[in-house]
């Protein structure tokens, strides 16, 4: 028999570069040393899959979010630990997803616009900025803040190593680690 394991979705949004993804795969790897089952479900791979052909309208942007956050809950009522990165701008869109799956945290992965378009990690606000990607997050597309978020991450403050120990720290402290 496998040890019991409270299931439970992570979830980070925040804007392109923000961390999003760096932290889920930092985070998956020491759940992972310490034996848990955990799975990541992130925008730009299951873009590529479960959503593929999906755009950035705000109602593609939902739908991708409601797809991503029912396969969340079929893991988390299995006893995974699931860590979604993706932009999920809508606050409205992340409660509805909230409500539906219960065992959430939601981490709010913030750097100011500036620090992400300056990072730009894949060379997106570039062409965000040249007009050769229309509705980009933060430039010509929305973006709203969690009000209340479990975890906030400043991660043009803190290093990898810091915003991972809040997150585990959170989850520690809401008895998800055993
Ligand atoms: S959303 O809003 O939650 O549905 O977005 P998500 O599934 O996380 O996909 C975001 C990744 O898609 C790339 N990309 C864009 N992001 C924002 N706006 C526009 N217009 C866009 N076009 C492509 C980008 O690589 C995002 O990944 P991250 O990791 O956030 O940079
Ligand atoms: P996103 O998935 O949100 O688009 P990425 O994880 O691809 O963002 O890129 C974030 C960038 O910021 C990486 O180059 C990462 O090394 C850097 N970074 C600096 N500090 C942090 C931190 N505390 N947490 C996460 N990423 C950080
Ligand atoms: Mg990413």
């Amino acid at each position: 028999m496998s040890v019991e394991q409270r299931g439970v979705t992570v979830w980070f949004t925040g804007l392109s570069g923000a961390g999003k993804t760096t932290l889920a795969r930092a985070i998956y790897d020491e759940l992972k040393r310490r034996g848990h089952r955990v799975e990541i479900l992130d925008g730009d791979v299951v873009r590529q899959y479960l959503t593929k052909g999906l755009g950035f309208s705000k109602e593609d942007r939902d739908e991708n979010i409601r797809r991503i956050g029912f396969v969340a809950h079929l893991l988390t009522r299995n006893g995974v630990i699931v860590l979604v990165s993706a932009i999920s701008p809508y606050r409205a869109t992340r409660e509805e997803v909230r409500r539906n799956i219960g065992d959430f945290i939601e981490v709010y992965v913030n750097a100011p616009l500036e620090v992400c378009e300056a990072r730009d990690v894949k060379g997106l606000y570039k062409k965000a900025r040249a007009g050769e990607i229309k509705n980009f997050t933060g430039i010509d597309d929305p973006y709203e803040p969690p009000v209340n978020p479990e975890v906030e991450c400043r991660t043009d403050l803190e290093s990898v190593e810091e915003s991972v120990a809040k997150v585990l720290g959170k989850l520690e402290e809401l008895g998800y680690l055993r």
